[in-house]
């Protein structure tokens, strides 16, 4: 049943992991404006006690997780504080994730684990640890797990990073079927070039001739920001989604249509870089 506004979450709870920093972050304030309470799980204890504070002054209830992703038994207790402290749970944000670029030939093997425990297993876990919850509350739920166009193209230098949120996209589908009967949506997105800590080494890495052509990469011709993010996931889990599931939602400006399509300095659009 729809609330009298669709985009109203008021009373609902949702957990965002990697919640301190970057779409994390902004995912969490789209979600407090539009009335839901915070549990915010990071290793950054600074910025997500901080991110607490910003909620709490927005009016809602919010709560910070120091919680390692990569640790199993940490993902386990962050999710029974969240049931002890809200004793709900309606919106699940897989969103912690990263890599370093390595080619995949040089990748230690201690390198790979790290990249797939940290991508791929922690939403597994978390996954597999919070939805008893939102079954139990009888009310549905939403799951958004954020993987990356790198799901969606080659990634060099990224293979282990690339090919976990892959599996990431596939696990949403198979999620979207199997939770149907308890009203659980899942969805994954597929951002692109949006402003955050984690991309800056990425961007700052590049050459300046790259730096330049960047805007010209990027179809609607400038970098998006963690509030744009925030803005779909809000759409996402709100009841005026309430008939999608399953997606896989890039969210680029129009990047991953290009496929190789660019931009020249003339505004030509051309299939080669500098042509
Ligand atoms: N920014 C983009 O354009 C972009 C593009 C593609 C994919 N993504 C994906 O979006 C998600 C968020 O990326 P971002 O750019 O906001 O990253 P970010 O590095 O800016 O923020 C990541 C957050 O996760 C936290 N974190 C990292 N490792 C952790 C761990 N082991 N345990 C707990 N917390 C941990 C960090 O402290 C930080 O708060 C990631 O899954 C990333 O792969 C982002």
């Amino acid at each position: 049943m729809h609330s009298v506004n669709p985009m109203d979450l008021s009373g609902r709870v949702a957990l965002v992991t990697g919640g301190a920093g970057g779409l994390g972050k902004g995912s969490a304030l789209t979600l407090a404006q539009f009335g839901a309470d915070i549990a915010v799980a990071d290793r950054n204890t600074e910025a997500g006690n901080a991110l607490v504070a910003e909620l709490r002054d927005m009016g809602r209830k919010a709560f910070f997780i120091d919680t390692d992703m990569m640790d199993i038994a940490q993902v386990r207790a962050m999710v029974s504080s969240v049931n002890e402290r809200f004793e709900r749970l309606d919106i699940l944000i897989n969103n912690v994730g990263g890599g370093r670029p390595v080619a995949f030939l040089e990748q230690s093997a201690n390198s790979i684990d790290r990249h797939i425990s940290l991508n791929l297993l922690s939403a597994l876990h978390t996954t597999q640890a919070a939805v008893p919850a939102m079954i139990e509350g009888r009310r549905g739920g939403v799951i958004i797990n954020v993987a990356s166009t790198e799901a969606l193209r080659a990634a060099p230098g990224y293979a282990v990073y690339a090919a976990c949120k892959a599996a990431l996209v596939s696990f949403t589908r198979t999620m979207a079927l199997e939770l149907a009967e308890h009203n659980i949506r899942s969805h994954a997105l597929a951002p692109d070039m949006l402003e955050t800590e984690g991309l800056t080494p990425l961007l700052n890495a590049a050459l300046e001739a790259e730096k330049a052509a960047r805007d010209r990469y990027i179809p609607l011709g400038h970098m998006g920001t963690p509030g744009d993010f925030g803005n779909l996931v809000a759409f996402l889990v709100s009841d005026m989604a309430g008939y999608l599931n399953g997606l896989t939602v890039p969210v680029d400006a129009g990047a991953t249509a290009a496929s190789g399509w660019y931009r020249a300095p003339d505004g030509r659009w051309c299939l080669y870089h500098g042509s």
